[in-house]
């Protein structure tokens, strides 16, 4: 390599040098004539490498590749015209490795008088993120799968409990009363179809909040309730609910609030195998609505109170999944309500939904 000039280039002092040297990044400064000024250690290293007393004075198109310093070039005459820094990724020629390159201008008595130049070989680091952003993905793509599964499940059991209610009448012979038995449950096998369409719709567009969601709670409960009649685990349990027709409309789905009665309600009937009583009150309080589903089943225990909102929390191996209370609670806080397990004294379990009205504040 030929002396690109014979002015000497301005030293660093050896503390500046020894700075330079501690940095674990490839860094090299140069002058407004782009003679390299500063080359530190790391810089010295790898196959860009080059030992620093080769290249201290000489100019940047000697020391670097050619199209390193072509693609060099424009960046660092910006910072100087400019007096502003940049910053990009760069790939080495043979693609297997990612840097990441920044340009720094040196400012004295306001001028830029130097660049430092240095990049990062950020390969290892970038293909660990992409490896943690796949598993990130897979874990969710588990959760809504088993979130769907889940959510079906109920309107599922219902279609089945219809068909079955169906084949008896059918077994009967039809008369008009029979045939209008038969009417309601083919409205009935309807609706849970289309309920299941819009409830995989919409939980796989889980970012959806609109705002304009509003439901009829009376009209919500009543619905859950006649659906849960078939359910074989309510055989023994007497409901009873207290829902006054005059009630504001609520700001959430109707489709989400008959799920979130439904996981709570089948929640209390699996407490009470035995059977026993549900309740179901709603009422208007300060700026919404509260809907308290309560039974006089077990209840739950002190010390698994703080788990069972958790995702795949279920003291029913085998039977439960463990997301009924997790996907209901998601439901009402996706539209600013809340979920919540109230303590009392008396037997039982008594979950509340807080809900917003449609159109209102939290
Ligand atoms: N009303 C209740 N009484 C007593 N324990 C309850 C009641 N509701 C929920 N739990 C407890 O909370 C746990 C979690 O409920 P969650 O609805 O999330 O899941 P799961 O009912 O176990 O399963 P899945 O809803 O999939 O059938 C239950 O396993 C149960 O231990
Ligand atoms: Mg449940």
């Amino acid at each position: 390599m030929a002396l690109s000039s014979r002015q000497p280039v301005e030293e660093l002092s050896s503390l500046g040098t020894a700075i330079l040297d501690a940095l674990p990044i490839n860094c090299y400064v140069v002058d407004r004539r782009m003679r390299v000024v500063a080359w530190n250690r790391t810089r010295e290293k790898g196959p860009l490498g080059h030992p620093r007393r080769e290249v201290l004075g000489r100019h940047l198109r000697e020391v670097l590749s050619e199209r390193g310093f072509r693609a060099t070039l424009p960046h660092l005459r910006r910072a100087f015209d400019q007096g502003r820094g940049d910053a990009g990724l760069s790939e080495s020629r043979d693609g297997s490795r990612l840097f990441y390159v920044r340009r720094l201008p040196i400012l004295r008595a306001g001028k830029v008088t130097h660049v430092a130049s240095w990049f990062e070989d950020i390969t290892e680091q970038r293909a660990l993120e992409l490896r943690l952003i796949a598993t990130d993905r897979l874990a969710y793509l588990g959760q809504l799968v088993a979130g769907v599964a889940h959510e079906v499940a109920n309107p599922l059991a219902s279609i089945a409990g219809c068909a079955e209610a169906l084949a008896s009448l059918a077994a009967h012979g039809a008369d008009e009363a029979r045939a209008r038995e038969t009417r309601e449950f083919l409205d009935l096998i309807r609706g849970e179809v289309a309920r299941c369409e819009r409830l995989v719709r919409s939980l796989v567009d889980s970012a959806r909040s609109d705002g304009s969601a509003s439901a009829d709670v009376p009209t919500i409960v009543a619905t859950a309730l006649r659906l849960l009649e078939r359910h074989p685990a309510f055989a023994k349990v007497r409901v009873t609910s207290r829902v006054p027709a005059s009630l504001p409309a609520a700001g959430i789905d109707g489709d989400s609030l008959k799920q979130v009665v439904m996981a709570l309600a089948s929640n209390a009937a699996q407490a009470m195998p035995a059977g026993g009583r549900l309740w179901i009150d709603a009422r208007e309080v300060d700026g919404g609505l509260r809907v308290d589903v309560r039974d006089s089943g077990r209840g739950v225990p002190l010390q698994l109170r703080s788990r069972i909102f958790e995702p795949f929390f279920t003291t029913k191996p085998g039977r439960g999944t463990g997301l009924g209370l997790a996907i209901a609670r998601t439901l009402v806080r996706g539209r600013g309500g809340d979920l919540v397990f109230v303590a009392r004294r008396a037997r039982g379990a008594l979950f509340r939904v807080l809900l917003r009205t449609a159109g209102g504040k939290a």
